[in-house]
């Protein structure tokens, strides 16, 4: 460890679909503090999905809080924050006031299928109607339809918005617009390249795109890069004193292009999947934006300071964890995620079951809408171990299908994959996931890379870490899963899955 940093530390928000952490990281990159806070998901209806800012506001807190009072690091001891977030999710508040309009309409909303249909028709391109400038298709997933969803729908808005007394943010500006209280408005690239708002190649809000979306620019956050000092907190936020006050904050990433910086995969072909909420594979493709002929998303995958944009492609899979709790909560299968891989190793295999969860559509490479889930292959052999292991397997091969996406869009065939999130617990969904892709699956030692990689940006922008040299040494190999599964096997694996999949879209008329 360098001497002049043995006593000081970077910290990392991560505010993520279903909860909240903070983590304090040391020069070595080990974690010496960390808090984790669930938040509630609320469902109104069905296929919305939606979280109260007001609650995540409060769990940042009391992370950033808990956690440092566990690691007894106070806020001069934080050399830098920085934030790393759920991309996508939407909240519109009030710039003077800080009070939201509407509850955060999540990334896996499809409240927006029909304004989402819509601009499809209005355009001679269809799905890729924006696809050119921003890299992204027109589906619900993304911030554009969430703003027009809540400009058309609650009252007074649009009238705010124009006056720019109404703003919009995906999850890192709200934190920063509250740990500053209320003096800064802005995002990243990384976030504001998944609004269909952004362009790729200015990195700046696409007049047009505005204009035709009738957007007001008003409302949108100054876009900064990755990596640099934004702001200190101020001393009190609201009423209340603010725990990071005077603390630098100095980096901001969507998670997944943050996990991406964690795992290293700092060079152009280098990959990684991240397996929590929902299940997301990133490769670096350098300075070039590649267009996916595949339907793989463009993005920008980190910009540091006033060097030129990095970026990746990216194959986005809405269902992972989350299909789990889903079968914990709604369906009593199964009394803790933790037990999934328990009860799906007590039988051999997925007898014959396949499991689409294609709860608010398919995302890539599909980009169906209109798919729901289904589960076929039933027999009256089978019980709930083969249900919990067919979700399980769901999500390799959903990963499988990008990954090959993937390797055609980019010339590079992958030689191993470099995973994190919370379900690379499960070893057997690790272990299928290395069997169906057919190379080796590895994590790192430390499992949190999505929190890591907000803390390399922010540790690089304030000088605590100097190069990527040093941030490559603090990775290190922790778990290793090689394929062993018979070519047979696999192949008619991943037939009855591509079977399955014919049966989930179309669904919805
Ligand atoms: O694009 C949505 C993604 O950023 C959410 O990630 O880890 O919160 O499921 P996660």
């Amino acid at each position: 460890m360098t001497s002049s940093y043995i006593n000081s530390y970077v910290g990392a928000i991560d505010q993520g679909t279903s909860s909240t952490k903070f983590i304090i990281y040391n020069h070595s990159g080990q974690q010496v503090g960390l808090h984790q806070l669930e938040h509630a998901q609320i469902y109104p209806q069905p296929g919305w999905v939606e979280h109260d800012p007001m609650e995540i506001w409060a769990n940042t807190v009391t992370c950033i809080r808990r956690a440092m009072e566990s690691a007894n690091v106070d806020a001069e001891l934080l050399e830098a924050v920085g934030i790393t977030n759920q991309r996508e999710s939407t909240l519109i508040w009030n710039k003077k006031t800080g009070v939201p309009y509407y509850n955060v309409i999540v990334w896996n909303d499809a409240r927006t299928r029909g304004i989402c249909e819509d601009l499809k028709t209005a355009g001679r391109r269809g799905i890729d109607r924006f696809r050119e400038k921003t890299g992204l298709p027109i589906a619900t997933y993304f911030s554009a339809s969430k703003i027009l969803w809540l400009l058309d729908n609650v009252p007074g808005l649009r009238d705010d918005a124009e006056k720019g007394e109404a703003i919009f943010g995906t999850l890192d500006s709200w934190l920063i617009y509250k740990l500053t209280d209320g003096q800064t408005h802005i995002t990243d690239v990384t976030n504001a390249s998944r609004t269909l708002l952004m362009d790729l190649t200015s990195l700046a809000w696409d007049e047009t795109i505005l204009r035709t979306l009738q957007i007001p620019a008003a409302m949108l956050p100054t876009i900064k890069s990755s990596s640099e000092v934004y702001a200190v907190g101020s001393p009190t936020t609201g009423d209340a004193p603010n725990p990071l006050a005077g603390v630098r904050l100095a980096g901001i990433m969507g998670d997944q292009q943050s996990a991406l910086f964690g795992q290293t995969c700092f060079q152009a072909g280098q990959a990684k999947a991240t397996y929590g909420t929902g299940a997301f594979l990133l490769m670096n493709t350098g300075t070039s934006a590649i267009a996916s002929a595949h339907g793989l998303l463009t993005t920008v995958a980190f910009q540091l300071d006033k060097a030129a944009p990095v970026y990746a492609l990216e194959g986005s899979v809405a269902y992972c964890g989350s299909l789990i709790q889903w079968l914990r909560d709604n369906l009593a299968l199964l009394p803790s995620i933790g037990a999934s891989e328990a009860l799906a190793a007590t039988v051999k295999d997925n007898g014959g079951v396949f499991f689409v969860p294609a709860f608010s559509g398919l995302f890539a490479p599909y980009w169906r809408d209109d798919a729901r889930g289904v589960i076929v292959g039933l027999t009256a052999f089978n019980d709930k171990h083969h249900l919990v292991r067919a979700a399980l397997e769901s999500t390799a091969f959903q990963i499988l299908e990008v990954l090959e996406a993937m390797e055609e869009d980019s010339g590079v065939s992958l030689q191993m994959l470099k995973v994190g999130g919370g379900m690379t617990d499960n070893n057997l969904l690790m272990q299928f996931q290395a069997d169906i892709l057919d190379v080796p699956v590895l994590t790192p030692q430390t499992k949190e890379t999505t929190a890591l990689g907000a803390a390399f940006a922010a540790g690089l922008a304030v000088g605590f870490w100097k190069n990527f040299e040093e941030l490559r040494c603090i990775w290190s190999v922790g778990v290793k899963w090689d394929p062993y599964m018979p070519v047979k096997t696999r192949e008619n694996l991943i037939h009855g899955w591509r079977k399955a999949v014919q049966r989930s879209v179309g669904w919805v008329d």
